[in-house]
């Protein structure tokens, strides 16, 4: 059982690593109370198909904390999605975090901090002038110690 100190690094997914991504999905929604057992299990299959595809595509970009003997205890992926032409950002696509998930027992040692960190950095990398996430309430006081602010985007249910 490696200890709350165990080393990790920072990797890139690739579909193999389809199963721990929609593991960890599955559970960063079940922490935040968000959905039922049906609507989890559908959200689950269905993402698994979208996933796969874009992990394929390029357009799903997963970013893997992996202790010494490979096990993954957090993620994040970006994905590039297709944005409205606007006077300050062109159009085109952009990258949105999403998926953010630490395991519990390795949970406030700085793992997301790092996978936010390594995702903004290839984001930055590729030109992309910015970054886009909607935050859970354990989620916010990551992304806002990195400089991420919030923005007024608004829904109603239709
Ligand atoms: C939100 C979540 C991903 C954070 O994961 P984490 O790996 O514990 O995050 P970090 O360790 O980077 O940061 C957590 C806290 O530890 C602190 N911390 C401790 N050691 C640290 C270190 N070495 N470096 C950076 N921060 C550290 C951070 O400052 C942060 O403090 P805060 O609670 O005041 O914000 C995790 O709680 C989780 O999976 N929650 C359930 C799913 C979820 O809500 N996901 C986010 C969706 S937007």
């Amino acid at each position: 059982m490696p200890g709350r100190a165990a080393p990790v690094r920072i990797r890139r997914a690739t579909v193999r690593d389809l199963g721990v991504l929609r593991r960890h999905r599955d559970a960063m929604f079940r922490d935040m109370g968000r959905g039922s057992p049906r609507s989890l299990a559908a959200a689950d299959r269905a993402y698994a198909v979208w996933a796969r595809r874009l992990l394929r595509t390029g357009d799903l970009v997963g970013f893997l904390a992996v202790l010494r003997d490979g096990t993954v205890v957090a993620g994040g992926c970006v994905w590039l999605r297709e944005h409205q032409p606007h006077p300050v950002l062109a159009g085109g696509r952009v990258p949105y975090l999403l998926s953010m998930y630490t395991e519990p027992a390795h949970r406030g040692r700085g793992l997301a901090t790092k996978i936010v960190r390594a995702a903004t950095r290839w984001a930055r990398a590729r030109g992309f002038p910015r970054f886009f996430l909607h935050a859970s309430e354990k989620g916010r006081g990551v992304y806002e110690k990195l400089g991420w602010s919030r923005t007024w985007e608004m829904e109603t249910k239709l």
